[in-house]
């Protein structure tokens, strides 16, 4: 998977790209590249945002800066990009991010991510440059860049290589292994604290009996927890 993110503030991706499952992915031929519309802009002074016309707080992100970076990247127009590759602006009015979606994305070869700063996009870099706009939650956050960093890290834990258990991303929460539901209780050692024990059947050796007390327990947190449920 290549992925190029489109930010104002690459350097924040330093530390990301040294977590472990990530350095993992980009060791076992993944990319991240990062791209800072602010050395491709054709305005002075390195001006990347605006203030919103109609008035209001904040700047914006303009469209002819953005139209500049991407050409100056892929060397094409960029409302023909969004036809070859998924181009995904970050933005809290998007399609909420979820395990569906980051399958959907792990799929594909390479990917284009956009982070909007300030008040976010002027509305024609959504409608003309993005394949996609994505969201991860019902709440503002004050960039893109961490929603992208959130995205990056759920589609590149599901890459082969990325864990060092290839179990580990089969039958976890969300997945289609657990039907949608989220992942059962785990225990370690030791098998009682405090009076606290874990349960007999985990410990009892029963490879059949545990696997039944794990999907009922992930069935319980599904009911439990409600909402949006994978191909619901
Ligand atoms: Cl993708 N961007 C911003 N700025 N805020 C968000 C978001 C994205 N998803 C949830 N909140």
């Amino acid at each position: 998977m290549k992925i190029d993110v489109f930010t104002l503030f690459p350097e924040w991706f330093g530390w990301f790209s040294s977590q472990r499952h990530v350095a993992n992915a980009l060791a076992c031929g993944s990319a991240l590249e990062y791209v800072n519309p602010r050395e491709h802009t054709p305005l002075g002074a390195g001006q990347v945002d605006d203030t919103p016309f109609g008035g209001g707080a904040g700047m914006v992100l303009r469209v002819d800066v953005l139209d500049s970076a991407l050409r100056a990247h892929y060397g094409v127009d960029p409302v023909e990009l969004r036809e070859r590759r998924r181009v995904i602006a970050l933005a809290p009015s998007g399609r909420p991010l979820d395990d569906a979606l980051v399958d959907e994305l792990a799929a594909e070869a390479e990917m284009t991510l956009l982070c909007g700063r300030y008040e976010g996009f002027d509305e024609r870099i959504l409608e003309h440059f993005a394949s996609d706009v994505v969201s991860i939650g019902r709440y503002v956050l004050s960039g893109g860049e961490l929603a992208a960093m959130v995205l990056c890290d759920a589609v590149l834990r599901k890459l082969p290589g990325a864990l060092g258990d290839e179990r580990s991303a089969h039958e976890e929460s969300f997945s289609a292994a657990l039907d949608g539901d989220p992942e059962y209780p785990h225990y370690t050692r030791p098998a009682e604290y405090r009076g606290w024990r874990v349960p007999d059947v985990l410990l009892s050796g029963h490879h059949q009996r545990i696997a039944a007390w794990r999907r009922e327990r992930s069935r319980e947190r599904g009911a439990a927890a409600e909402p949006p449920r994978r191909g619901a």
